[in-house]
């Protein structure tokens, strides 16, 4: 299997500042068709460093109010907690006049799920009746997880939720929440953000099998018409 979509970027600032650009691209195409546009956001430092871009330069690029904000994975804690990619995200883009789904991630890990669940099934669904996202963001754990969804890890199960509890992540902390592997299947474009030389085994292996969290991810993503676009630095790059 060969990745389609793939590109590779000098360091993670040229990578940030392409996908900073095409989800730009991307969530303007949405409004045009459907009048709004959804963006699911990723915790990581990748992503913080596109979000920076996207303040510094794209402010003024879209009508911001039409697009709604969704986080792919949260931690439980305090909403405040530096650990809090809400929070981490929001300091950055958080000036934008967005709508905003937050997870309620100070309450446990059942009831955060729970309640993201049901403030997910509000958004506009595509033919499957899943929420449609129009732009989704991945990172990818050295391991190989996507979202909090960890290999040979609970979160994995099949689930009819779009939003499941995880305990025990191998990564703290141990509690999060994340997407459901089902939730994907709404999903229009998904960009996956992988930079530094630690990355390079879990993309290498996303090309050739389903084994890793990621490589499912996209896997799904895909076979429900869904296009992923790999970006990723030359360390992190996939090796033939
Ligand atoms: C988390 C992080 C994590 C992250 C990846 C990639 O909640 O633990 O969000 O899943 O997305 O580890 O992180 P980098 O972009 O920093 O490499």
């Amino acid at each position: 299997m060969r990745m389609t979509n793939l590109r590779i970027f000098d360091d993670k600032t040229q990578l940030a500042e392409a996908a900073a650009q095409t989800s730009i691209e991307l969530l303007h195409r949405a409004i045009d068709t459907y009048g709004s546009a959804i963006w699911v956001l990723a915790g990581g430092s990748t992503p913080l460093l596109a979000y920076k871009i996207i303040a510094a330069n794209h402010a003024t690029a879209l009508d911001w109010s039409k697009v709604t904000l969704v986080m792919g994975d949260e931690r439980i804690g305090p909403l405040d907690s530096p650990d809090n990619n809400w929070q981490a995200a929001d300091a950055i883009i958080g000036f934008l006049p967005t709508n905003k789904i937050r997870p309620q991630s100070d309450l446990s890990a059942e009831q955060a799920a729970a309640d993201y669940n049901q403030q997910l099934a509000n958004l506009p669904t595509i033919d499957n009746g899943l929420p449609r996202f129009d732009v989704l963001w991945l990172g990818v754990g050295e391991d190989g997880h996507t979202l909090s969804l960890f290999p040979q890890h609970g979160g994995l199960s099949p689930s009819s939720e779009l939003v499941v509890p995880i305990h025990d992540s191998p990564k703290p902390p141990r509690d999060r929440i994340s997407l459901s592997l089902r939730a994907l299947q709404g999903t229009q474009n998904a960009l996956v953000l992988a930079s530094g030389a630690d990355k390079k085994q879990a993309v290498t292996a996303a090309q050739t099998g389903l084994s890793l969290p990621i490589a499912l991810a996209t896997s799904i993503i895909t076979t429900h018409e869904g296009t992923v676009h790999w970006f990723v630095d030359k360390e992190a790059a996939p090796t033939d």
